[in-house]
């Protein structure tokens, strides 16, 4: 499908990193923008950056792609405002490279329902729009890791895989109805200039193992035009020759997984998992002793509780403050704790039955 002034669409995760430049891409086309992500103010900071240089009609909706009636509103407002859909660009996206042993259900979820289920759920809205006005092409941005899973990544990999077979599937039924609606994946590798790969570099002070490389914004952002504009398939944007690299691990698994341990690839990853653990851990003793402070100042302010019933439901119980019952309730708050965060990372463990 050509890019032509006037036409619409939606960019998920246009708030930082990568979606800010494939927002731009469009905006140097002329297409309006209905940017959709978490932060109200980072939207309206692009908005107003990309409105300052381009004649273009733009919307911000902030939108949690995880939850169903914000996409819905996305959608809505986006076809009120606009009058059709002519490109969607699922974007948004969160990592987390760390053991799949160490990952807690709660992390399972959250990178299914963001970067799969968020996926499937916004295109089958906009899907329908797309149908109805017989034109229209879907983006979605998976990752070199959905082709080439690595070590550490065992949930990530999984989501960003999840998103090639749903495109590749989605482009022939669409071939197959007849319609010029289609739909492309384009697989980023580490970014160099902003968004996740820059991120670990600052956090973790890590630069991408020399095998895989780097890439600059600018190849990225032209891979993604021409996908749309040549109804590519899926476009790997990545250092060297990503698709050998691709077959060779199709091929042969062993052999791919032979020169990875050359470059020492998983050790990359295994400083970062690392790294995120550490951080995970101290998390959550950060949030229990939130927790315990929240419920002391609660007992003394209000003479009342917040407890778990053994049916996990929260509910408030009035307590007298004395010595006693303060130190009661500090010992039962903390193994309450303890018990939560013990079934959090236990369920996700492969070496628990
Ligand atoms: N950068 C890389 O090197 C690289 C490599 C391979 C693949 N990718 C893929 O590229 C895409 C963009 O990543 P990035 O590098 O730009 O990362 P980023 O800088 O972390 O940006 C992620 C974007 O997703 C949005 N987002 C996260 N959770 C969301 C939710 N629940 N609902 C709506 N929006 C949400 C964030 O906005 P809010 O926080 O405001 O919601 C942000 O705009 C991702 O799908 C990622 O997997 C990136």
């Amino acid at each position: 499908m050509k890019l032509k002034q006037g036409q619409k669409a939606i960019v998920t995760g246009a708030s930082t990193g990568l979606g800010v430049h494939i927002a731009e891409e469009l905006a140097k086309k002329g297409v309006d923008l209905s940017l959709a992500a978490r932060s109200k103010t980072n939207l309206e900071k692009v908005k107003a950056y990309l409105l300052a240089k381009y004649d273009i009609k733009i919307i911000a909706i902030p939108t949690d792609i995880s939850k169903q009636h914000e996409l819905e509103t996305l959608v809505l407002e986006t076809v009120t405002q606009f009058g059709s859909i002519d490109i969607l660009v699922n974007n948004a996206g969160i990592e987390n490279t760390l053991w799949f042993g160490d990952t807690t259900r709660n992390e399972i979820n959250a990178a299914i329902d963001i970067n799969l289920k968020g996926t499937l759920n916004l295109s089958h809205l906009v899907l329908k729009h797309m149908i109805k006005q017989n034109r229209g092409h879907i983006v979605n941005i998976s990752s070199g890791t959905g082709y080439l899973p690595m070590a550490y990544n065992e949930v990530y990999a999984t989501t960003k895989a999840g998103i090639i077979g749903f495109t590749k599937a989605l482009r022939q039924s669409l071939q197959d109805q007849g319609v010029k609606v289609s739909a492309s994946v384009v697989a980023p590798g580490f970014m160099d200039g902003s968004g996740m790969y820059e991120n670990m570099k600052e956090q973790y002070k890590v630069v991408a193992p020399k095998i895989l490389g780097t890439s600059e914004m600018k190849t990225l952002t032209r891979a993604f035009i021409v996908a749309i504009e040549k109804d590519k398939p899926d476009v790997i944007v990545s250092a060297g020759f990503p698709r050998l690299i691709v077959a060779l691990s199709i091929f042969n698994q062993r052999t791919f997984e032979k020169i990875t341990k050359l470059f020492n690839v998983s050790g990359f990853f295994r400083a970062i998992a690392e790294s995120n653990k550490a951080k995970t851990k101290a998390d959550r003793k950060r949030r229990s002793v939130k927790g315990n402070i929240r419920n002391l100042t609660r007992l003394l302010w209000t003479n009342k509780v917040k407890r778990r019933t053994p049916n996990g439901q929260k509910e408030y119980e009035e307590v007298k403050p004395n010595v006693q019952t303060l130190a009661q309730l500090l010992w039962e708050i903390d193994l309450e704790e303890q018990k939560a965060q013990k079934e959090e990372s236990g369920g996700a463990n492969p070496h628990k039955g």
